[in-house]
C-alpha cells in the first residue's frame, strides 16, 4: 500500500516528514537511510531546527546513504557524504563514524557494494528509509530499466539526471560525475518503512505515474508498490498530475496528515 499525502508546500512536507522521523526514532528506530537532493532539504532543516545543538535521540542512530558519486574528491561539497555530514549528522551531533556509505573510491565496485550490503545487514537492516525521486522516476541512482532485484553496485547516470543535477555543479552537466555507487532497488525495498518526499512541478508526472502505474522497471519508483509500508509526502505542485479517476487500488491519496511511527 502506498499512502500519498498531499500537503500545501515544501515547508509542510518538511514538517510532516520530520514528524515521521521523530515518531520513528522515539519508537526505537536506530538505522536511518538518508537521501540527498533538494527535496530533502526542508526535512533536514526542520530536524536541525527541532533538535540541533541539544541532546537528542538521533545521536544513537546509524545513518546509511542511498548513493555516492564516483570520482569526486573526499572534500568536494557535493560528495553525498559531505552533504549528509553538514546538513544532518554534524548539526544533530551524530559522530561521523556512524555514517555509512558505499565506498565510491574502491577500485572494485562489486566488492564495495557487497561490503555496504553487509554493513546494513550487520546493523539489523534499515528501519526508516528516506527517498527523493528523480524527474525520470529514479530512486537513489537506479535509472529507468534497472531490474528490481538490483543490489548496491556501480551505475551509470542517465543524461537527464546529469542535466537535472547540473545545478549543484555550477550549471554544467559535464561537471556532474558519470557514475555513482547506488543502493539497488531490492536493497531499498528491504527497509522496514519507506518515506518519499517530492516537491515541485518537475515531479508531477512521476508522482502521477506512481499513482496509476503497476510496478514496471521503466519507472523505478513504481517498485515501491511491492513494499508494505510506503508514505509519500508531496506538495500541491508535485501532486498536480494525479488523476483521481485513475489511481490504483493499492494507492491511497489523502490530503490529511498521515499517522507516523516506525
Ligand atoms: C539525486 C539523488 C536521488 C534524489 C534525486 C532527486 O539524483 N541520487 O536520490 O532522489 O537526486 O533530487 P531532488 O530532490 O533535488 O529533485
Amino acid at each position: 500500500m502506498i499512502e500519498i499525502a498531499v500537503l500545501p508546500d515544501a515547508v509542510a512536507v518538511g514538517e510532516r516528514a520530520a514528524d515521521v522521523f521523530d515518531d520513528a526514532v522515539q519508537s526505537g528506530a536506530r538505522t536511518l537511510g538518508l537521501a540527498t537532493g533538494s527535496s530533502t532539504d526542508p526535512l533536514y532543516a526542520e530536524l536541525v531546527r527541532r533538535h540541533g545543538g541539544r541532546h537528542n535521540q538521533y545521536r544513537m542512530t546509524r545513518l546509511f546513504q542511498l548513493d555516492e558519486y564516483i570520482g569526486l574528491p573526499v572534500e568536494h561539497p557535493e560528495r553525498y557524504a559531505e552533504v549528509i555530514r553538514r546538513s544532518f549528522a554534524e548539526p544533530l551531533g551524530i559522530p561521523f563514524s556512524r555514517v555509512h556509505a558505499p565506498d565510491a573510491d574502491d577500485a572494485d565496485p562489486d566488492r564495495a557494494g557487497a561490503a555496504f550490503e553487509l554493513s546494513i545487514a550487520d546493523a539489523g537492516g534499515i528501519d526508516l528509509q528516506l527517498l527523493g525521486v528523480g524527474a525520470n522516476g529514479h530512486i537513489a541512482f537506479n535509472e529507468p530499466g534497472t531490474p528490481f532485484e538490483s543490489r548496491t553496485r556501480a551505475v551509470e547516470l542517465a543524461d537527464q539526471t546529469r542535466r537535472d543535477n547540473a545545478r549543484f555543479f555550477g550549471g554544467d552537466p559535464d561537471s556532474v560525475p558519470r557514475r555513482a555507487m547506488s543502493q539497488g532497488i531490492s536493497t531499498i525495498l528491504r527497509a522496514r518503512r519507506i518515506l518519499l518526499v517530492a516537491i515541485g512541478r518537475a515531479k508531477a508526472d512521476t508522482v502521477a505515474a506512481v499513482a496509476r502505474t503497476p510496478p514496471t522497471p521503466l519507472v523505478p519508483v513504481s517498485a515501491l508498490h511491492d513494499h508494505p509500508a510506503v508514505t509519500m509526502l508531496v506538495d500541491l505542485e508535485a501532486a498536480s498530475g494525479i488523476d483521481p479517476d485513475n489511481v490504483l487500488d493499492t494507492v491511497r491519496v489523502s490530503a490529511r496528515p498521515v499517522a507516523g511511527g516506525a
